[in-house]
């Protein structure tokens, strides 16, 4: 049996904890794995790599991915589709193991789908937008990395006697947002689910400030629409995959709070460090459970399916059912956010 492995799209922490654990218990199963580097780029140009239980047991620690990865999509062109199928078959696969986020896992399913290829999704991203999985891995790091941030900010806000905007990833979901407002005893937070309100939010921190409290603390999420205006994109570049890239809304936010509220207000993006350095234990565990269930889905030949989170257990799913429309955060936790709005 030889399995193919990549990750694709954004790296989180997390990822190399599924390596290890797919290529152990392929190895367990008498088989081989190979890794493909840099996303679907791999497969397309066959670039991998040999991957050896022995060498691959100690990355559980480390963050990013051994492999590389890449937004590269097959499907921009039939050619390289047809590159990628040529490459799946030369090489003798008996399948391909891609970790990713919805684009990945959209390119898996079209692969099993249309190219009959054997391919297992296993859901990875920071942005815990992904459908059918109650979480994934790399959310517990980042909203870690969040807190541990804000807690810094909060000393020199209060120093100060600023009001701090941070503005965090997520795209068009608010879980990191909404975790790590609550995580952090933010005034407010900002999420692209919920309207903003401006003038509430400057109400609250002006009360709060009456009341004695010298710093104000505000989350906002990347992918927040301000009244009036849509998305903030960084740049013009669109990605493979069609998306832009976001940022610059907690600059904007920041500017409205001095504005209506005279109080001096500074912005901290946070960008990259949210999907930086080691994983949590909890991303390493949930990354190695879901790394076993779909080596075992690869073992059983069942394929065209998602491995996911479904409370305690691991369950998996039909690719087609996982993909193609994102997970935005649940209400009824923001609800809970905004008893803070108070
Ligand atoms: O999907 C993960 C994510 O980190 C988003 O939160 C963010 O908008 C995007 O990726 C950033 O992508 P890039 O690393 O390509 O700038």
């Amino acid at each position: 049996m030889k399995v193919g492995i990549l990750t694709g799209g954004g790296d989180c922490p997390g990822l190399n904890a599924v390596i290890r654990a797919v290529v152990r218990v392929i190895h367990n199963a008498g088989g081989e794995c190979i890794g493909f580097l840099d996303g679907w780029k791999g497969p397309i140009e066959g670039n991998w790599v040999p991957l050896k239980a022995i060498e691959t047991d100690e990355i559980i620690a480390r963050g990013g991915t051994i492999l590389g990865s890449s937004r590269t999509n097959p499907y921009k062109s039939e050619a390289t589709v047809a590159k990628l199928v040529a490459n799946y078959k030369t090489l003798g696969l008996d399948a391909l193991v891609a970790i990713g986020g919805d684009d990945t896992l959209g390119v898996a399913m079209k692969l099993h789908d249309e190219q009959k290829l054997n391919t297992v999704g296993i859901p990875k991203t920071i942005d815990n937008d992904l459908s059918c999985t109650d979480f994934t891995f790399g959310f517990d790091t980042s909203i870690n990395i969040v807190m541990e941030a804000v807690d810094r900010i909060r000393t020199t806000a209060e120093s100060h006697r600023r009001v701090m905007v941070i503005e965090t990833m997520g795209r068009n979901a608010g879980w990191i947002a909404c975790f790590s407002g609550i995580a952090t005893a933010a005034d407010f937070t900002l999420v692209p689910e919920v309207p903003v309100d401006i003038e509430k939010m400057c109400h609250v921190l002006l009360e709060r400030r009456a009341a004695g409290k010298r710093y104000g603390l505000i989350i906002v999420s990347e992918g927040v629409k301000l009244p009036k205006g849509g998305m903030i994109a960084k740049t013009s570049e669109i990605d493979e995959f069609g998306h832009e890239r976001l940022g610059g809304v907690g600059d904007r936010v920041a500017e409205m709070i001095q504005e209506r509220t005279k109080i001096e207000t500074r912005c901290v993006t946070l960008g990259h460090l949210q999907r930086g350095g080691p994983p949590s234990a909890y991303d390493r565990v949930l990354g190695t459970r879901l790394g076993i269930h779909a080596a075992q889905l690869v073992i059983k030949q069942q394929f065209g399916r998602m491995v996911a989170l479904r409370g305690l257990h691991i369950v998996d799913v039909p690719l087609a059912e996982a993909v193609g429309t994102n997970r935005t955060l649940d209400l009824a936790i923001m609800e809970e956010a905004e008893e803070f709005h108070k």
